[in-house]
C-alpha cells in the first residue's frame, strides 16, 4: 500500500524541528503552539518573511545521522546567506540556510542545500551522465551546480529493482551506465513498456507530481546511477518547471498537434519540454542515427534534408530538401512512432531555437495525437513522390 505524502508536510516539519533544535524549548507543547500559531497568523497576514518568531528555517534529513554544528543557535539575527553545515555521514554534508521553503521564493539561496563530495574523477563522470538530460537543460549555472553537488552515486548488479511501481517516490535517477527495463502494471497485469540503454534518466514523476512511482525499473545489467534527492529535485527542478509553464503555456495553447490533449496534460508536456539553440548550418538530426527525441520549432526555421538510395544514381550522396519546419511545427517523430533510424537530416536555418522531448515522454504524453502524426506521416510519402518523381517507401530510406 502506498500512501501519499501531503504536499508541504515535509517542508513544514522540517522548518518545525530546525526552530525546535535552534530554540531547545523547555515546554515542546507550548512553543508548537506558538510556533504554528505563529506561522498561520504570519501566512494570513501575508508576513511569511518579517514574522517576529521567523518559522522559517529549513533543513533536511538523511537517515538518523545527524548532529548539528551550529556556531550559535540564538542567533536570530543572521545574514540571510548564513548557513549551518550539518554532518550526515562520512561523505555527505548539507547546508541548513536561513528562510523555509517556499515555492514562490526566487530567492533561492536560502533554501537547503545537499553536497555529497566528489572526487574530479566521479564529478567528471557525473557531468558527462547529465550533459544531455533534458530536465536539466533550462537549469542556469548556479543551479546546475547545486543539482551536481546533491547527487550522489549508487552501483546496481542485473535484477535490481530501482524503482516499484506504486512505491514514494525518493530519488530521482540520471543514468552513467547500464541497462534497465521500464514496466507498466495495468489491471494486474505487468508489461513492458520500453527500456534505457547506457543513457538518459528516469524517476521524475513522482517528485513532479507527488504521486506513486508509475513504473517499475529493474536493471538488466550492472550499472551505475547517479541520484538526485526528492527535497533537492523540488527545490530546484519542480520550481524552474513552473517558471517554465508560465513561460510556455501560451505556446503550447497555439500547437495543432496538441489540440486533442487535456489542458493538464498539456502542461505535463511542457515540464518535460527542455529547450535548445542551434546556430545557423547546425546539424540537428542525421538520418540513418538511431532515435531518442523529438523536436518542435519555436523559432526559426529547420531544413529536412533526405539522401537518396545508393541505387538512384543521380542523387548519390547529394542531401536533397524535402521540407522546412518553421514556429508551431515539429519533426523528428517518425523515428519514434517506426522504431527505425532518422528518415531524413534535420539543419538550423539562421539562429533556431526548438523544443525537445525525450523518447520516453514521446510515447508516454503524446499518444492521444499519434493519430495527427500518423495522418501527416502519411503525407511524408506524397510529399517525396512529388519530389523525386517515383514511389518512394520511406521506410527504405536509410538503406
Ligand atoms: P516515476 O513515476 O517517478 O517512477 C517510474 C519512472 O519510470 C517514471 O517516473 C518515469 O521516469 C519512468 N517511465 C518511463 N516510461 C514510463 C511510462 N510509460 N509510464 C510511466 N513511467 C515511465
Ligand atoms: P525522423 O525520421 O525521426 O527524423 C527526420 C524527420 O524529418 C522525420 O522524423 C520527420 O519528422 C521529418 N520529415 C519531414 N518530411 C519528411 C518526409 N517527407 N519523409 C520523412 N521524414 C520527413
Amino acid at each position: 500500500m502506498s500512501i501519499e505524502i501531503p504536499e508541504g508536510l515535509t517542508e513544514l516539519l522540517q522548518s518545525f524541528t530546525v526552530e525546535v533544535l535552534r530554540n531547545q524549548p523547555a515546554d515542546l507543547l507550548e512553543f508548537a503552539l506558538q510556533y504554528f500559531t505563529a506561522l498561520k497568523e504570519s501566512q494570513s497576514n501575508d508576513e511569511l518573511h518579517h514574522s517576529a518568531l521567523r518559522p522559517a528555517k529549513a533543513v533536511n534529513f538523511i537517515e538518523e545521522a545527524m548532529q548539528i554544528d551550529s556556531e550559535n543557535g540564538e542567533d536570530e539575527e543572521e545574514d540571510d546567506d548564513e548557513e549551518e553545515f550539518v554532518a550526515m555521514d562520512e561523505c555527505a554534508y548539507f547546508a541548513v540556510c536561513a528562510e523555509a521553503f517556499n515555492p514562490d521564493d526566487d530567492e533561492e539561496d536560502k533554501e537547503p542545500r545537499i553536497t555529497y563530495p566528489k572526487t574530479d574523477e566521479q564529478r567528471q563522470r557525473l557531468q558527462e551522465a547529465c550533459k544531455d538530460i533534458l530536465l536539466f537543460k533550462n537549469l542556469d549555472p548556479e543551479q546546475m551546480s547545486q543539482v551536481l553537488d546533491a547527487m550522489f552515486e549508487k552501483l546496481v548488479e542485473s535484477g535490481d529493482h530501482i524503482i516499484d511501481q506504486d512505491d514514494d517516490g525518493d530519488n530521482f535517477y540520471v543514468i552513467e551506465s547500464g541497462t534497465f527495463d521500464i514496466f507498466v502494471k495495468t489491471d494486474g497485469t505487468e508489461r513492458p513498456v520500453g527500456s534505457y540503454n547506457n543513457r538518459g534518466s528516469f524517476g521524475e514523476l513522482a517528485l513532479m507530481y507527488n504521486t506513486p512511482r508509475a513504473a517499475t525499473i529493474i536493471a538488466t545489467s550492472v550499472g551505475a546511477l547517479w541520484c538526485l534527492d526528492r527535497l533537492t529535485f523540488r527545490r530546484i527542478i519542480v520550481k524552474n518547471n513552473a517558471k517554465k509553464r508560465k513561460m510556455y503555456e501560451a505556446f503550447i495553447e497555439t500547437l495543432p498537434l496538441l489540440k486533442s490533449l487535456e489542458a493538464s496534460e498539456r502542461m505535463k508536456v511542457v515540464d518535460v519540454l527542455s529547450s535548445k539553440v542551434y546556430s545557423d548550418g547546425e546539424q540537428i538530426i542525421a538520418q540513418g542515427d538511431m532515435a531518442d527525441c523529438f523536436y518542435i520549432v519555436e523559432s526559426g526555421q529547420v531544413r529536412i534534408t533526405m539522401k537518396r538510395s545508393r541505387s538512384k544514381k543521380d542523387l548519390e550522396n547529394g542531401e536533397v530538401e524535402i521540407a522546412v519546419c518553421s514556429r508551431g511545427q515539429y519533426f523528428g517523430e517518425l523515428a519514434l512512432v517506426t522504431n527505425k533510424p532518422r528518415a531524413a537530416s534535420a539543419y538550423a536555418v539562421g539562429s533556431v531555437k526548438c523544443l525537445v522531448m525525450d523518447v520516453q515522454a514521446f510515447e508516454r504524453l503524446l499518444g492521444p495525437c499519434m493519430d495527427i502524426m500518423k495522418r501527416n506521416i502519411a503525407n511524408y510519402e506524397e510529399q517525396l513522390v512529388a519530389l523525386f518523381g517515383s514511389h518512394v517507401d520511406i521506410e527504405d530510406q536509410n538503406a
